[in-house]
């Protein structure tokens, strides 16, 4: 795991950014696994920002978003089909065709989620995968006791998470208490990770995934098993890690070579 801490969340935005963008230089065609939530907004920006000065074009991007709430329709405005539209894909050249969020008014979940992941296979698979992570540690919306080998299914979210997400409701508006998310050995098949975490409400779950065990009780902890996941957190979500100055300068061996720098003077 590639643990970079970074001074703010501003710096996170930019890094998240940097490697979607050289991503989708790479690989015009690439497959994009998005996450909601406030943490990626500021990615999201940063995406419109290149794509408004003509550094990137999303025209034949494939992307798959994480979750949806049951019960909301695309058009409500707490559901995740619109917090897509609003904050990145009308903002940029993406084809909508192309844009994928789970349903979250299908008939039958179990043949619907059968097709989800269907549809990411058929589309070669997910090349990077944007993640946030929840004070409880899920990842998606698989809250503690998830198998860690989990498909795209339902989930009841815990009291935790309604009320982190509460904010985005109107006052007196119910969270939804089920959702239809990815699952975490789905998340697994992405060739690549990146995870976003800021602010000081984070540390606890952000020293937890990265130095506690591997558990269902901690879902990102399952990333520990991924050979190519990079944790972009700011300074204020680093603070719990015990091991803060042995990533810093791992990653400062890491740019040098990146950057084919001499490592030995
Ligand atoms: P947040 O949510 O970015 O709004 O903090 C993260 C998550 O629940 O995965």
């Amino acid at each position: 795991m590639r643990v970079v801490i970074l001074p703010q969340a501003d710096d996170v935005s930019r890094r998240a950014a940097e490697l979607i963008s050289d991503c989708v230089r790479k690989k015009p065609n690439a497959v994009l696994g998005l996450a909601t939530g406030g943490t990626p907004l500021g990615t999201y920006d940063e995406l419109i920002r290149l794509y408004e000065a003509g550094e990137i074009s999303f025209r034949n991007v494939t992307t798959f978003n994480l979750d949806e709430y049951v019960g909301l329709s695309p058009q409500h405005e707490q559901s995740y089909h619109h917090f897509m539209r609003a904050n990145l894909f009308s903002k940029a050249d993406f084809d909508l065709a192309k844009c994928h969020v789970p349903n979250g008014l299908a008939d039958d979940y179990a043949s619907y989620c059968e097709a989800y992941e269907q549809q990411i296979r058929e589309a070669g698979g997910v090349d990077l995968q944007l993640l946030g992570i929840g004070t409880d540690g899920h990842i998606a919306f698989n809250e503690p006791s998830s198998s860690l080998a989990s498909r795209t299914r339902l989930k009841a979210l815990t009291e935790v998470t309604r009320q982190d997400n509460a904010r985005f409701f109107a006052p007196g508006e119910e969270v939804p208490s089920l959702t239809v998310t990815m699952g975490v050995g789905t998340i697994l098949e992405s060739r690549k990770i990146v995870l976003l975490a800021t602010g000081s409400k984070k540390a606890d779950a952000v020293r937890a995934f990265i130095e506690g065990p591997v558990s269902s009780q901690v879902t990102a902890s399952a990333l520990q098993l991924h050979p190519r996941v990079v944790v972009l957190i700011d300074e204020l979500a680093a603070a719990h890690l015990e091991r803060q100055d042995y990533y810093k300068e791992v990653e400062r061996v890491q740019r040098q070579v990146e950057q084919r720098q001499p490592l030995h003077r």
